[in-house]
């Protein structure tokens, strides 16, 4: 990487924290505009795009952006360099191809990134491979079968430890699936300073966790992080030392809500499910058009998802659905068709809106992943930061590799 961490970790601190008024705010919970006043002429121009336009500027946040008008030219400019994290410096060897006998099982999008990911996992002499939160092993499998040794593989549901272990039987590879909850204390006992831990898309405090633990003994690790906000903390406490201090010193505070931004990307989803989330969306915000009127309270109610496989035919039904979730008595008649377009004009708004936020979110992610290669650094690792594939094969595309010096 040609930038330095902490060079590039400082720089996007205080750009986070500079322009946090505008890109925190959830312009989904707010029926006004969310910026303070000097920002709502931006709001009238967002406001203004047409849908094209709109959908162009989600998929190149950056390219020829109104922002550029409000935000100093200097600072989109430097977001665009802080962003650039070349494939290179983590990928150390060349890709290779695995036979496709071996994707058997694997879903067709997470074989693929097995297959970027496992030839930037570099094994040590003397190391043993384990994998981190492994589900049915599909990585585990291809790691012992690419590398030709053992490895262990710890994930907490049993179910997935079964058809794991048939899967390895069945193809032969040396994987032992082993049920162990990673946030339990007896997973200490699965590191050493000889452990090389991959793990691929583990969860925040899943992939806290083992850096944690990683930093007390050592083991190497071949990291790809994921879902920041899977955590139980309400605000983010850094993992590293320098980002306490830069967060403390420039008053960067974030909230698990905010971590969710860091992996919100929807141009990468298929075309049907985008349309899909953006119809459940004005749905959500019609009904909270109505429960603000209905309870005479002008404040955003969150409502749950609704369970998996479970769907509701028509907006009503949805609003009962979600009424009911709620506690909310709805009254006998409704202007159903009144509330329905009032969720569809928001959610043109709030699309347009969120185009701010879009420009921090790849620049929010980093600063996490930084976050975390700086907390290795300071326990004595050498780390690389890079990413494993292309971002249109996962958007979760970044990559640490540490191993003690
Ligand atoms: C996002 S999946 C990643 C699975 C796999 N690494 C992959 O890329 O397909 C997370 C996995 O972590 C497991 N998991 C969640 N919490 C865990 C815990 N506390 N201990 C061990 N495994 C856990 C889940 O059951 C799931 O299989």
């Amino acid at each position: 990487m040609s930038l330095d961490k902490r060079a590039r970790f400082a720089h996007l601190t205080v750009l986070l924290a500079e322009w946090q008024e505008l890109w925190r705010p959830l312009p989904f919970t707010h029926r006004d505009i969310p910026w303070p006043a000097p920002f709502h002429a931006l709001a009238r121009r967002l406001l203004l795009l047409g849908d094209a336009e709109c959908a162009r500027l989600q998929a190149e946040p950056f390219i020829d952006s109104p922002l550029a008008d409000w935000l100093p030219v200097s600072a989109l400019a430097e977001l665009v360099t802080l962003t650039e994290i070349p494939a290179g410096e983590a990928a150390g060897e060349r890709e290779e191809g695995l036979p496709a006998a071996w994707s058997v099982h694997i879903g067709g999008r997470k074989w693929q990134q097995i297959v970027s990911f496992v030839p930037r996992v570099t094994l040590g002499p003397e190391q043993q491979l384990m994998e981190w939160c492994a589900g049915k092993g599909h990585l585990a499998r291809t790691l012992a079968r690419r590398h030709n040794v053992d490895v262990t593989a710890l994930e907490w549901q049993a179910g997935l430890c079964d058809a794991g272990t048939r899967l390895a039987e069945r193809q032969g590879a040396a994987v032992r699936l082993v049920r162990q909850d990673v946030m339990a204390e007896g997973a200490v006992e699965w590191l050493s300073s000889t452990t090389h831990v991959a793990a691929l898309h583990a969860c925040g405090d899943l992939h806290e966790r083992l850096i944690e633990l990683s930093a007390e003994h050592g083991s190497a690790l071949t990291l790809a992080p994921c879902c920041y906000h899977r955590t139980v903390d309400e605000r983010y406490r850094p993992l590293s030392c320098l980002g306490r201090q830069l967060a403390e010193t420039h008053e960067l505070v974030l909230e698990r809500e905010d971590l969710a931004m860091a992996v919100q990307e929807t141009v990468t989803a298929p075309r049907h499910v985008r349309q899909h989330r953006e119809a459940a969306n004005a749905w959500r915000l019609g009904f909270d058009a109505l429960q603000r009127d209905v309870q005479g309270v002008d404040a955003y109610l969150p409502v749950p998802s609704l369970a998996y496989g479970q769907h509701t035919e028509t907006f009503a039904d949805f609003c009962r659905w979600a009424s009911v979730q709620k506690g909310i008595d709805l009254p006998s008649r409704v202007d159903w068709c009144a509330y329905e377009q009032e969720g569809q004009r928001r959610q043109a708004e709030v699309t347009r809106l969120e185009l701010v936020r879009q420009l921090f979110r790849r620049p929010l992610e980093i600063w996490l992943v930084l976050d975390r290669a700086l907390r290795l650094e300071e326990a004595g690792f050498s780390v690389e930061l890079g990413t494993f594939c292309p971002r249109k094969l996962t958007p979760r595309n970044l990559l640490l590799r540490a191993s003690r010096c």
